[in-house]
């Protein structure tokens, strides 16, 4: 019977270990969301217009899957290392070898992986500011 109690002692002490508070609880706060959930919050005004912001349009627009840690960036780091390339060149920000024609017809008719992005998902004004921005020597 002794054994018994000191077991069920052992027990209780093992459970309680187990539900100690997560160690990002107890600093105070769920840890930090990843980049491309934190993506720019689209621009207002006029999708139409020429001359959107092409930083906040490309962060909006392509950022859940382009920002770091984003599943464009990530397919697209592997297929850069199988290049021989450094593993930054995932991110389409710093590539240097995109032309703004070739931006456009990616996201107008989708490659591989990659689904098509309609003229309602980001409009042909929004897509040129979007590929200015990625051709910029300084982003
Ligand atoms: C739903 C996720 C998703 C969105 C949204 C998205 N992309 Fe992509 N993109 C991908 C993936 C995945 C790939 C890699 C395709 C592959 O080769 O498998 C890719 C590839 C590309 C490439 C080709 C890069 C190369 O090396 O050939 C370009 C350019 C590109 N995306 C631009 C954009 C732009 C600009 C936007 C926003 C208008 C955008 N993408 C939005 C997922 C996305």
């Amino acid at each position: 019977m002794k054994r018994f109690v000191l077991l069920g002692a052992l027990l209780l002490a093992a459970c309680n270990k187990t539900s100690a508070p997560a160690p990002e609880a107890a600093k105070g706060g769920p840890p930090p969301l990843p980049p491309y959930q934190m993506r720019a919050e689209a621009p207002t005004g006029d999708r139409l217009a020429a001359g959107g912001d092409g930083a906040k349009l490309y962060s909006n627009h392509c950022g859940y899957c382009h920002l770091p840690a984003g599943m464009g960036t990530n397919l697209l780091t592997k297929q850069r290392m199988m290049m021989g390339e450094p593993p930054e060149n995932g991110l389409l920000t710093n590539r240097k070898d995109l032309t703004a024609d070739y931006i456009k017809s990616v996201v107008r008719m989708g490659k591989v992986a990659m689904p098509r992005q309609t003229r309602v998902d980001i409009t042909d004004a929004e897509l040129d500011a979007v590929a200015a921005y990625l051709t910029k020597a300084d982003k």
